[in-house]
């Protein structure tokens, strides 16, 4: 079965699909596979690096301008290939990593290079511009194993846990997941979890592991709590205890935290140093979670100043009032940050933000946010994004309504795989 290069052909869905065939590899791709060509068409192809000569295997083939491939062979590999530390990663196993394959060093080169990619691509930039063409992702300590603190686990129709296939609703079912801290990874994946369609892990500054079990439709069973060393549980349910930034921080159980142990504090340096806040400054810190920039930035604006955190989740929300009582000029502010809730909320600030600082989900914050941000006059809007298609996308909005991108730092917060954390100035140009 095989389909010509304009993609018509009635067998679309299969088509490529299985075929094996050499190819050289090209440069790297947002989502963690590189850009080949064969037979006019774009392949994308996993487990490989640029410059490598592999045989691929077609893994997908679904849309007439590309198909997705695995290097099942290399033939010539690239200086940067290393054996895999972890055994469940490679073609067709678990989908959790995608640069297992590649010295950590030059995977930050890599997604350096996918951010610049995307700033000039779908921000508008120019690729000689000194802030893009300067970026460099920056290693965090730790190294590039056991630094997830946080994560999700599959669990099968047996009960036994582990993480999908790429693209895949299949389980690999797993007996340890290296770049989970250890006494994470070992509470989920040491025991069956009958009935159960997965279960959220996460281990605080304390060592205390919880774990929740989400029925098949996704809704949360009881959470359990277990302190380092104890076989029992320690609690029904619990808080997570973390420091960053100088200060402790309570957040719920499984509740959003940075998932790197070392993220909280690099991003909140790094956004402090783009923010230089000064005393009697009014702050807005969007998608808030917890407080952790707002909390951090408050000291700096003083009593005469105001940080304003903004933030959906009324569990999130919580946290933060708590973990902000301390500081007067910090308020927590339920609500979404949509259009209509944003307009509300900047009509009701006065005076406006001199400094706004957001990190919203993977989506990003969208056009319309954007534009309402730039609207609002700001000094300065640093931006958290942990997907640089949204960063680069947000940033192209913020420019058309008179924003310029006047610095950027990335951060390695997700060895091993193609997540990759920026922090971006925007000042009005
Ligand atoms: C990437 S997290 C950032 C949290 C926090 N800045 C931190 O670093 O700990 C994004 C947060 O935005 C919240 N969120 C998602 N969509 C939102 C929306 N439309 N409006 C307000 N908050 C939202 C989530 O609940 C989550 O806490």
């Amino acid at each position: 079965m095989q389909r010509g290069r304009s993609g018509t052909s009635p067998d679309r869905g299969l088509g490529w699909t299985g075929r094996e065939f050499e190819v050289i590899v090209g440069p790297v791709a947002h989502g963690g596979h590189c850009v080949a060509r064969h037979e006019g068409r774009v392949v994308f192809v996993r487990h490989a690096l640029p410059g490598e000569r592999v045989r691929v295997r077609v893994t997908e083939d679904r849309h007439p301008g590309f198909c997705r491939a695995d290097a099942v062979e290399v033939l010539a590999a690239a200086p940067a290939r290393v054996e895999r530390p972890c055994p469940y990663s490679g073609p067709g196993k678990c989908g959790g990593c995608d640069w297992q394959h590649v010295d950590p060093a030059e995977q930050r080169r890599l997604k350096a290079s996918v951010v610049r990619e995307q700033l000039v691509r779908l921000g508008g930039l120019d690729a000689g511009e000194p802030v893009v063409a300067g970026l460099a992702v920056e290693e965090l300590p730790g190294g590039p194993l056991r630094w997830r603190s946080r994560a999700r686990f599959a669990v099968d129709g047996a009960g036994a846990p582990g993480l999908r296939r790429h693209r895949s609703h299949d389980v690999v079912v797993l007996d340890d997941c290296p770049i989970t801290v250890e006494p994470a990874a070992q509470a989920v994946l040491g025991r069956r979890w009958p009935g159960a369609g997965a279960v959220d892990v996460s281990i605080d500054s304390t060592g205390a592991v919880t774990t929740v079990p989400l029925d098949r439709r996704g809704r949360p069973r009881a959470a359990e709590v277990r302190r380092a060393g104890e076989e029992l549980p320690a609690e029904p349910a619990g808080r997570a205890e973390r420091r960053a930034g100088g200060r402790d921080w309570e957040v719920e159980g499984t509740g959003f935290w940075q998932v790197h142990p070392a993220a909280a504090d690099a991003l909140v340096d790094a956004v402090a140093g783009f923010v230089a806040a000064a005393a009697g400054e009014t702050v807005l810190d969007l998608y808030a979670g917890a407080g952790l920039f707002g909390g951090a930035l408050a000291p700096a604006v003083g009593a005469g100043g105001r940080v304003v955190c903004v933030e959906a989740d009324p569990g999130a929300c919580a946290a933060a009032d708590a973990n902000l009582a301390d500081l007067p000029q910090a308020e927590v502010w339920q609500g979404e940050v949509d259009a209509d809730g944003l307009t509300g909320l900047l009509a009701e600030l006065d005076p406006g933000p001199d400094v706004v600082v957001l990190d919203p989900p993977r989506a990003g914050a969208g056009t319309a946010v954007s534009r309402l941000l730039a609207g609002a006059g700001a000094r300065a809007v640093v931006y958290v994004a942990c997907d640089p298609a949204a960063l680069g996308r947000d940033v192209a909005a913020f420019s058309a309504a008179g924003y310029r991108l006047a610095a950027l730092r990335g951060f390695d917060a997700f060895p091993m795989t193609a997540h990759v954390e920026c922090v971006a100035l925007l000042v009005p140009a």
